[in-house]
């Protein structure tokens, strides 16, 4: 694994379509304004591996937004698959312990270009989720821990919330990517996210990348709505 990673414009497109053919709509609409890409679950379990192969094809990076969470010798064989594919950054739970974060390095390993992002905790829960799972520390420490977990599990990065960036930053080394979803342009809607920064703002507290589905997608004009937030990431820290 090579030290130097190249962040790019810094701007991950969240593609939350069901079809690659709404993907492909999206994407002619984006012109040459993006270069990464984050495939999810929704997309990925509809079109399959070839979906990534498609986007690389057209030399997009692609983030795989998995969030593996399983035994180390699964997650290990499925991160391998997903190096071999050409992905650039894979999402893991952080949750699933230290021997399935190596793992997931491990496999990541095979080839040079797949570097790994555990997911600390789901914005979706909150503190009695939390309990209810039989969890008793505060959102902030749990987070902070699995953070620093990631860290000597030799993973690359995590994904975190704007919320954290900052704490997150201080705690965590210069080299680890910090990656960052929850992001609003000024004056746009913020949709479900409830603690939102703007990219500016996120670049600010220390994230790396950011991921923006929405407010590219269902934007009128997607490539200026692109080619504004990485212009605002260009010029921000
Ligand atoms: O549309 P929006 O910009 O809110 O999309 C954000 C993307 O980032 C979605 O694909 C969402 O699933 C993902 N995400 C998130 N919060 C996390 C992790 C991932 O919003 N903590």
């Amino acid at each position: 694994m090579t030290d130097s990673f190249n962040p790019g414009n810094r701007l991950i497109v969240a593609l939350d379509v069901a079809t690659r053919r709404r993907a492909d709509d999206l994407i002619n609409r984006l012109g040459d304004a993006v270069s990464w890409l984050k495939i999810g679950l929704e997309l990925f379990v509809a079109e399959g591996p070839s979906i990534v192969r498609h986007y690389i094809q057209q030399n997009y990076r692609i983030m795989l937004d998995l969030k593996l969470h399983d035994i180390p010798a699964t997650v290990e064989q499925a991160s391998r698959r997903v190096a071999n594919l050409g992905a650039e950054l894979l999402t893991v739970h952080a949750g699933g312990g230290r021997a399935m974060l190596e793992a997931a390095v491990r496999g990541a390993e095979s080839t040079s270009q797949l570097r790994i992002l555990a997911v600390t905790a789901l914005t979706s829960l909150d503190q009695s989720d939390l309990a209810e799972v039989g969890i008793a520390a505060t959102m902030d420490d749990l987070v902070l821990g699995r953070a620093r977990l990631a860290v000597t599990a030799g993973c690359h990065g995590v994904v975190a919330s704007p919320r954290e960036a900052t704490r997150l930053r201080a705690a965590i080394p210069d080299r680890f990517l910090l990656v960052t979803p929850g992001v609003r342009p000024r004056g746009s809607h913020a949709d479900d996210q409830k603690r939102v920064m703007t990219p500016e703002q996120a670049r600010a507290a220390g994230a790396d990348l950011i991921v923006c589905g929405r407010p590219i997608r269902d934007a009128t004009d997607p490539a200026a709505s692109a080619r504004a937030i990485i212009a605002e990431l260009a010029a921000s820290k």
